[in-house]
């Protein structure tokens, strides 16, 4: 069992608090996402959990047993970085079986090992290639390799694809995601890329700051957003967010007055908004409709139209002047400058207080 449990950690270095309490519990087989944007502490986690960064306080466990204390090569985890870290004037094959050589691991054990994760990777042809002589995606690759023949109960990656190509990260996701379906082990995986976070996960931590503002499976935070850090950073392209001011209304319901002064009649959900309240409505570009008025309308004028084919992509600015972004199908077309109206229905809207705190979340589902 490789379990991972975090119990308060915290990492200040000098006096600058970069991990500011967390606690999370990953489970044995389990394959989450530390997701986030840059500097707010993914890579600082990780390498706590990996031993490479001292704790300033709090506790970690694997598969139970207490590990703060424990040297990083005797945690049972390894890890992967963004940059390979491979050896230049080695092998392929002796950059693989570097650590198990180092440990003095029996000849036909290492061979076993190589033979394993050689063709797990699909590296077996390669095997007497230097670093140099490889692409960057057979390179990183290899750095996997690496790890998984110390078979350790527990992966860590830190951005492994950051440095690949768009097609080459598409591929190597896959991959990646396969590993972990024949492996089973538990994978810690650090992006920022929610797309490889929404893609990849059973479960997304969302960190922001040094603090976790949410965990959940891709789903829950797309649907479920406890806030609008989470409800911007996951989804792409990201929700829109309309400054609006709310009321309570008759039969369970909340007035929301958007710009231009339109307006649109939300359920509660048992939710209380003070008369005039402050908030921000948000809804997703895919969930506006081009050309019919649904449950409420907004008017804009369109900026910019993006054909990408599969889809359209469409730009407005609204009567306030606040940015809109509307994703329609690819057949959908507008004229650039023109008056346009959005059809907003309202099981897609999503409510937030001034302080960034969802009020309310829509269901997609009724
Ligand atoms: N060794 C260090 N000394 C001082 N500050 C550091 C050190 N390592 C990281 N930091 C700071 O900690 C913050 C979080 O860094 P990091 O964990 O690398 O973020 P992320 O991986 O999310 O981009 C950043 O502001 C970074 O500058
Ligand atoms: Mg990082």
């Amino acid at each position: 069992m490789a379990n991972v449990t975090l119990h308060n950690a915290r990492k200040s270095f000098g006096s600058v608090d970069i991990i500011k309490g967390v606690n999370l519990e990953v489970a044995d087989g389990e394959f989450c996402v530390f997701v986030g944007p840059s500097g707010c502490g993914k890579s600082t986690l990780l390498r706590m959990i990996a031993g490479l960064e001292e704790f300033t306080s709090g506790d970690l466990k694997i598969g139970g047993m207490p590990m703060v204390n424990v040297q990083s090569a005797d945690r049972g985890v390894a890890m992967v970085f963004q940059s390979y870290a491979l050896y230049p004037h080695m092998t392929v094959a002796q950059n693989i079986t570097f650590g198990l050589r180092m440990a003095k691991t029996p000849a036909d054990e290492i061979a076993k090992q190589l033979k394993h994760a050689s063709d797990m990777l699909q590296l077996g042809p390669l095997l007497e290639r230097k670093p140099s002589q490889l692409s960057g995606g057979q390179r990183q690759r290899v750095a996997i390799g690496r790890a998984i023949v110390r078979q350790p109960e527990v992966f860590l990656f830190d951005e492994p694809l950051s440095n690949l190509d768009a097609n080459l990260r598409v591929q190597m996701r896959i991959e990646i995601t396969k590993l972990h379906q024949d492996l089973k082990s538990t994978m810690i995986y650090v992006t920022h890329d929610q797309v490889e976070a929404m893609t990849m996960a059973d479960k997304i931590v969302v960190l922001n700051a040094g603090l976790i503002e949410q965990v959940g499976s891709p789903l829950e935070l797309y649907h479920r957003p406890n806030n609008m850090f989470v409800a911007g950073f996951i989804g792409s392209p990201k929700m829109n967010f309309i400054k609006a001011t709310a009321s309570p209304a008759k039969g369970g319901k909340i007035n929301v007055a958007l710009p231009g002064g339109t307006k649109i009649v939300l359920d509660d959900q048992g939710r209380q908004v003070t008369d005039g309240q402050a908030v921000t409505l948000g809804i997703r570009p895919e969930h506006l409709t081009i050309g019919e008025k649904n449950d409420g309308e907004l008017k804009g004028t369109l900026r910019i139209a993006e054909y990408l084919g599969s889809e359209t992509m469409f730009y407005a600015s609204l009567a306030d002047g606040s940015d809109l972004s509307v994703k329609a199908d690819g057949l959908t077309t507008a004229k650039q400058g023109s008056d346009i109206k959005f059809g907003m229905p309202a099981k897609a809207c999503h409510l937030f207080d001034a302080a960034g705190k969802t009020i309310l979340n829509g269901d997609l589902s009724k």
